[in-house]
């Protein structure tokens, strides 16, 4: 038989769990340097670390169907999501899959870039001379293109409670991750209590609009009326309500805090290293000279989207991602037992000094062609990859690069001497004390300002 992968015996009876509660990326970073790119880590869960690109590709693609995601991660997160994307497995997920894509096709995403500048706009107008907590208003921006992209409807009265609503269903889903054994929803706790409260004031809002959209669809499409009126190619069936709400709730969760906190590096970075800024501005004077940003030119600014792959690189929002395999397999010639709990950690993955030379260094030019020639697919999949890919990179890869054009075309963004900047690997890699930055507003929106 073939041996299961090395890893530390850590404590005799907890194993590596205690560390990794305490300081996950230390415990793996220090796993991975010692045992390399498969490790077992002990504990009251037995956790496979897994980081070679080709152990990836066997996970993500080749032997896709045997790598569900985990059943318990499934059922904690469906709490709060219900059976949308990221929690069904199998056909049903495969059919939802079928009928969610559309949604995030090309023709689609000129309306939701519109928003995505408009919704830019209306925070900059806001912005004064004070310092900002960018990862506060990255969230708030996030959600709010979002939900205007999902139902296309002006929600400014409800932002405040649906926001406070959504940041309470993530951190009930942060705690019931790595909470063991965790407490089910109908257990009276206050955290389950007012957990039950948001989704339920969420549920009456969104039951609400889709009773409305059912109705009338608006002049343009939104997110929510393409989920509405496209049938499963296959079987010719729409979505239910109930599968309609699912799907939203999932995308509010999936969609914008992940976005929210790559845009919150990219802030801590650009506000650190004025020569990188520099010529993100240059690039942005050349393509846009005095022009707004708008969708036809992300593809010019080629040097902001390597800023944005280099971010998502250093600081993937996503920074593991869990798989159980249903069948015994065998990986770099270890044993992986079935059921067993796989952690894929991009984190770990893309500071893997073989395919990135100085890898903790901020260097957007790693991505050119001619430096990327030769490097595994899998040394880099902040968006995983695979038939279960992130359904909706293009809507981020969009809305990214518009939002830092918007922002660097009115403000420059200086760094807050003496505030401490943390990682907090959460259900996604946050900032622990926020990104503390101060906007001056550029007088005249000028092309030579470089
Ligand atoms: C920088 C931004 C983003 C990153 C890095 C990211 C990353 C990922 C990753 C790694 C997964 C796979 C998770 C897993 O299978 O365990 C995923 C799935 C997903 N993402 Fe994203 N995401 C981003 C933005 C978005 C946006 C903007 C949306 C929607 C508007 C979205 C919707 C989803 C959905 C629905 C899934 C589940 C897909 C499925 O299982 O078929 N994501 N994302």
């Amino acid at each position: 038989m073939k041996p299961l992968p090395p890893g530390p015996r850590g404590h005799p009876i907890f194993g590596s769990s205690l560390g990794f509660r305490r300081d996950p990326l230390g415990t793996f970073l220090a796993a991975w340097r010692e045992y390399g790119d498969l490790v077992r880590l002990r504990g009251p869960v037995t956790v496979y670390l897994v980081a070679h690109p080709d152990h990836l590709r066997h996970i993500l693609v080749d032997e896709f169907e045997n790598y569900p995601h985990p059943a318990d991660f499934d059922r904690k997160v469906s709490a709060s999501v219900g059976q949308g994307l990221v929690t069904t497995n199998g056909e049903p997920w495969r059919a939802q899959r079928r009928m969610a894509e559309p949604a995030f096709r090309r023709e689609q995403m000129h309306s939701y870039a519109g928003v995505m500048l408009e919704g830019t706009r209306r925070m900059l107008d806001r912005w004064g001379g004070e310092p900002l907590d960018m990862q506060a208003e990255m969230q708030a921006l996030t959600l709010d293109i979002l939900a205007r992209c999902l139902f296309r409807t002006d929600w400014s009265a409800d932002a405040a409670w649906v926001g406070a609503s959504v940041r309470r269903q993530l951190e009930h889903l942060n705690h019931k991750l790595i909470s063991v054994p965790d407490l089910p929803e109908w257990v009276p706790t206050p955290r389950n209590r007012r957990f039950l409260a948001a989704r339920r004031r969420l549920d009456e809002l969104v039951y609400r609009l889709i009773g409305e959209r059912r109705d009338s669809a608006p002049d343009e499409a939104d997110l929510l009326t393409t989920l509405m009126h496209t049938p499963d190619p296959e079987t010719g069936e729409y979505m239910t309500d109930r599968q309609l709400r699912d799907q939203v709730m999932t995308l509010f969760v999936a969609g914008h805090e992940t976005v929210a906190a790559t845009l919150t590096w990219v802030w801590h970075v650009l506000s650190r290293h004025p020569e990188i800024t520099r010529r993100v501005r240059a690039e942005l004077a050349e393509v846009l000279g005095d022009r707004e940003p708008a969708m036809a030119d992300v593809p010019n600014l080629k040097y902001l989207r390597r800023v944005l792959a280099e971010v998502l690189r250093l600081y993937p929002p996503l920074w593991q991602v869990a798989r159980t395999p249903l069948r015994d397999d065998v990986l770099g010639g270890h044993r992986i037992p079935a059921g067993s709990f796989l952690l894929l950690s991009t984190y770990i993955t893309h500071r893997n000094p073989a395919y990135w030379d100085n890898p903790e260094g901020f260097d957007p030019d790693r991505f050119t062609r001619e430096r990327s020639a030769g490097r595994p697919r899998y040394a880099y999949f902040p968006f995983l990859g695979g038939p279960r890919n992130c359904v909706g990179m293009a809507f981020a890869n969009l809305e990214m690069p518009l939002v830092v054009a918007s922002v660097l075309r009115r403000f420059d963004l200086e760094s807050v001497p003496g505030h401490p900047v943390e990682f907090q690997p959460d259900l996604t890699l946050r900032a622990r004390h926020g990104v503390l930055v101060r906007p001056r507003r550029i007088e005249a929106a000028c092309p030579a300002h470089t």
